[in-house]
This record gives structure tokens, C-alpha cells and sequence, in this order.
């Protein structure tokens, strides 16, 4: 291990990798092929690959128990969806799954069907929506006693924990489908919002020409016995960042339509004024 240059450092480097675990020497051995090649192809100066180390530590600094900031930038390189499209290659008649993002919170309540997510300014300011559907096996056959645990932005684009107006736990709530497999509950419908920018991943959009905008969705987690758990959302047909979603999670399957009811009768017998949006999406776990 002398005389190292640039013709045989990656060699010298792999020979010395010895795990006992043959998944740990397979994911380093790969890794630093990969990262020596990358400094090949690139060729950064020594100032760069400095920025480049500062701006990691940077993305590390910014993390806390409240914000992850590696998740997010692993998020906008889309290494998330990938390793989420890899890890849930789904058969015919399941959901795809999508990014599980940062907003996920312990602890919100299961409420009986047909109840409001949305409480306080949040529930008068939002347009109502009503969202139902069935959790079926593959095959369609029902599944009763499955757990969806649902979670938003308010109207105004923001969840609960980033914004101290809105009540606890607001727009969460869990749902348990009933003996035909199936599910209701009453909402205000989400809107396009950015995902947290003011740290080093938010420099790196903006220095890539990139927005931070996430098309309007709803977030789903779905268990039952016997199924693999499926993380997943329900997009809104016609958002205007559908197809530029700044952690790639769009899959046309999971883009439903809300539909305009504008029957002040059939507003009414849900306790809303007309208009109000309706959204049916049935989900389809895959067998474990
Ligand atoms: C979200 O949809 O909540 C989200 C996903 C990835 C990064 C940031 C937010
Ligand atoms: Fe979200």
C-alpha cells in the first residue's frame, strides 16, 4: 500500500474492505467503486469537494428529533422513491406505495366513520371533502378491521406540527373499514405546498433550478393481519404540480378525482354547505 495515485487507489482501497457480513462488504465495496468513479468522471477541484463536505455537514447540522433534513435530501434526489419502488414491487390489484415523508406523528386517533379530520380555523377556511372507499386482498375480496392511519396539510399548506394555529393532532385521524372492507371520513381539501426549504436541501433546489412544491395529496397508512403495510397517498386530478413533484412521488394510480357536488341537499346530509368535493379510492393490500 504505497506509491497510491489515481491509476490504483480504488483497488488498494476495496482490498483493504474485509467484513464479516458479505451484505456490508457488497454495499462498501460498491459504494466506493461507485464514489471513486464519480471523482474520475468529475474531477472536482479541492475547493469543490470542500463545498461539497461542507454542505453535507450543513445537511447534518440541520437535523434534530424535528427535522431530518438527510431524509429530505434523499427525498429531492429521488433515492427515496427508488428504494421505495424496489422495496414494494407490488403484484396486480395492490396500491402502489409512495414516499413516506416527514409528517407522520404517533398517536392520532381512530375515530368511527364518517368523522371530520379537520378541526378548528382549518375545517371553516378549507373546502369540504368527503373520502370513502374499500380495502380489499388482491383478488377484490374485502378486508375488515383494516387500520388506515390518514394524515394532511391544512388548506393553507402546512401540517399541524409547522404550524402552531392549528389544534393537536388536526387533519389525522385513524379509520377502521368495516365488515365489507370499507371506509369514510370527512376532510377540507389539501392543497400544493412546499416542503421545507430553508436549509441547505432548499440552497440546492434553488441552485438547480428547482421549486420545492408538492402536488396536493392526503397520506395513507394501511395495516391489516396477514398484509404487508402500504404507505401510500392520494393525489388530487389536476394539480399544477402533478408532473414536478419535488420528491417524485406522483404515480398515475394513486391520482383520484375530487368531484364537485354542488347538491345543497347532498351537502347537507353530511352537515357541509354546497358545494363539496366527493373522492372514492379503494386500496388493495398485497398478501405477505
Ligand atoms: C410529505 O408529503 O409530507 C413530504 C414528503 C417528502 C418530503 C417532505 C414532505
Ligand atoms: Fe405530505
Amino acid at each position: 500500500m504505497r506509491n497510491l495515485n489515481e491509476d490504483n487507489i480504488t483497488e488498494s482501497v476495496l482490498q483493504q474492505i474485509k467484513a464479516d457480513n458479505p451484505r456490508l462488504q457488497q454495499i462498501m465495496t460498491s459504494s466506493i467503486t461507485h464514489l471513486h468513479g464519480f471523482i474520475r468522471e468529475v474531477e472536482p477541484s479541492e475547493d469543490e469537494w470542500f463545498q461539497a463536505i461542507q454542505f453535507l455537514t450543513r445537511v447534518g447540522h440541520k437535523c434534530d428529533d424535528q427535522r431530518q433534513e438527510f431524509i429530505l435530501l434523499s427525498d429531492t434526489l429521488g433515492v427515496s422513491i427508488l428504494v421505495d419502488s424496489i422495496s414494494h414491487r407490488m403484484p396486480e390489484g395492490a396500491t402502489e406505495s409512495t414516499v413516506f415523508g416527514p409528517f407522520h406523528r404517533e398517536g392520532a386517533p381512530v375515530l368511527e366513520h364518517g368523522a371530520n379530520i379537520a378541526h378548528g380555523p382549518e375545517a371553516e377556511k378549507g373546502e369540504p371533502v368527503v373520502v370513502r372507499g374499500r380495502v380489499t386482498d388482491l383478488s377484490g375480496q374485502p378486508l375488515a378491521g383494516a387500520l388506515l392511519d390518514i394524515w394532511q396539510a391544512s388548506p393553507d399548506g402546512k401540517y399541524d406540527v409547522q404550524d402552531p394555529d392549528q389544534p393537536e393532532m388536526n387533519l389525522r385521524g385513524k379509520f377502521l373499514t368495516n365488515a365489507n372492507g370499507e371506509y369514510w371520513f370527512k376532510t377540507v381539501k389539501p392543497s400544493a405546498y412546499p416542503i421545507p426549504d430553508d436549509g441547505p436541501v432548499g440552497d440546492l433546489l434553488r441552485a438547480t433550478g428547482r421549486h420545492p412544491m408538492r402536488p396536493a395529496h392526503i397520506h395513507f397508512m394501511l395495516s391489516a393481519d396477514g398484509y404487508e403495510r402500504l404507505i401510500t397517498h392520494i393525489f388530487v386530478e389536476g394539480d399544477d404540480y402533478l408532473d414536478s413533484d419535488a420528491v417524485f412521488g406522483v404515480k398515475n394510480s394513486l391520482v383520484a378525482d375530487f368531484t364537485l357536488n354542488e347538491s345543497p341537499q347532498a351537502a347537507a346530509a353530511y352537515g357541509f354547505d354546497a358545494p363539496f368535493y366527493e373522492v372514492e379510492f379503494n386500496f388493495g393490500l398485497k398478501p405477505i
